[in-house]
């Protein structure tokens, strides 16, 4: 299957004001293939958004990239400089992020922002714009609107539209409903499924919601202190998890509890990046650690379609 993206053992670290730098992405590997739609799925501060950034080349200034390499429809995009890669971002892969209302400029219009985004100068760039918005479920009115004269709901279709202005072959969205009530996010996802449908779009969909992340996509890859520690299919994800962190976050799921249940959730927390576990970094909360998983940290290993990383399914150590 042709891939759209193709991300190869990438490395992302931070560096702070003070002290050494720290590894935020430890090795991903990720691919997304034509038409495909592929959830990242992983608890707050994972490294999920990093990942997207850093395949748009929109990282922060302190941080860099080390090493690996992130293919766009099968071309390195790695050392390209700024000036090539604006010629991919927009046209090849666009994003949508967390928060419109930060992304919108409040002193233009939304339809003047969509405009901008147009790449080249062809004719009826507005009449496209125009009919995007209403494709999008917005009315024609809100070309000349603000972003404050907006809903949360009505600002993040703007982004899609804008993310979509230019026919990207592949859409990151970065948690694109997590400031919406659950109706509106509801619409959202509804809209993102139909656009893939109607415009041949290949995803990436962030979300730290498991069971949105199987609603959505086919397959899902789940992070774990920046690393990918488990890919498989949506229905297996949920059905018969492999690593012990994934059947934690299944295991939460509002739909596996009863009447009355506590709620549960994970304990612990997502490990401090300046300071991780030696081993397993999943190892403080693991109740199925045994004593390799203190020392060694699990390499990939391929389990049908996907991968894992855990030392139940062997005792594979990271290279
Ligand atoms: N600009 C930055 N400077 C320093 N550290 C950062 C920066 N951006 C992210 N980080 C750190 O990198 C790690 C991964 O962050 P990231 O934003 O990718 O998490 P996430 O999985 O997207 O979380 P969330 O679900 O909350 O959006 C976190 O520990 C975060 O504190
Ligand atoms: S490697 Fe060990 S600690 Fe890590 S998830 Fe697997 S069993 Fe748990
Ligand atoms: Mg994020």
């Amino acid at each position: 299957m042709e891939k759209m993206l193709e991300i190869k053992k990438l490395e992302v670290s931070f560096r702070p004001a003070v002290g050494e730098s720290v590894k935020i992405l430890r090795g991903v590997n990720l691919s997304v293939g034509k038409n495909e739609s592929l959830a990242l799925a992983g608890e707050s501060g994972s490294g999920k958004t990093v990942t997207a950034r850093a395949v748009m080349k929109l990282l922060p200034n302190n941080m860099n990239f080390e090493k690996g390499e992130i293919l766009i429809r099968d071309r390195n995009v790695m050392n390209l400089k700024e000036q090539e890669f604006r010629k991919i971002r927009g046209k090849d892969v666009s994003m949508i992020f967390q928060e419109p209302s930060s992304y919108l400029n409040p002193v233009f219009t939304a339809g003047s922002q969509v405009l901008e985004a147009v790449k080249g100068d062809g004719p009826g760039r507005k009449e496209r714009t125009i009919k995007l918005l209403n494709e999008v479920g917005l009315k024609e009115n809100v070309f000349y609107q603000y972003p404050h004269q907006l809903s949360g709901g009505m600002q993040q279709r703007v982004m899609i539209a804008m993310a979509l202005i230019n026919n990207p072959g592949l859409l990151i969205a970065d948690e694109p409903t997590t400031a919406l009530d659950v109706t509106t996010a509801y619409g959202i996802v509804e809209l993102l499924k139909e656009m893939m449908e109607k415009h041949g779009l290949s995803m990436l969909f962030i979300t730290h919601d498991i069971s949105l992340a199987v609603n959505f996509a086919n397959m899902i890859a789940v992070m774990y202190a920046g690393r990918i520690v488990e890919l498989a299919g949506a229905g297996e994800i949920l059905n018969s998890p492999l690593h012990p962190y994934t059947e934690m976050l299944v295991s939460c799921l509002p739909e596996k509890y009863k009447s009355g249940d506590k709620i549960k959730t994970i304990e612990g927390k997502v490990p401090d990046f300046r300071d991780l576990p030696k081993g397993c970094s999943f190892h403080p909360r693991c109740p199925y650690k045994k004593e390799i998983c203190l020392r060694e940290e699990p390499g990939e290993m391929k389990r049908g379609e996907g991968i894992v990383r855990c030392f139940k399914y062997g005792d594979f150590v990271e290279a």
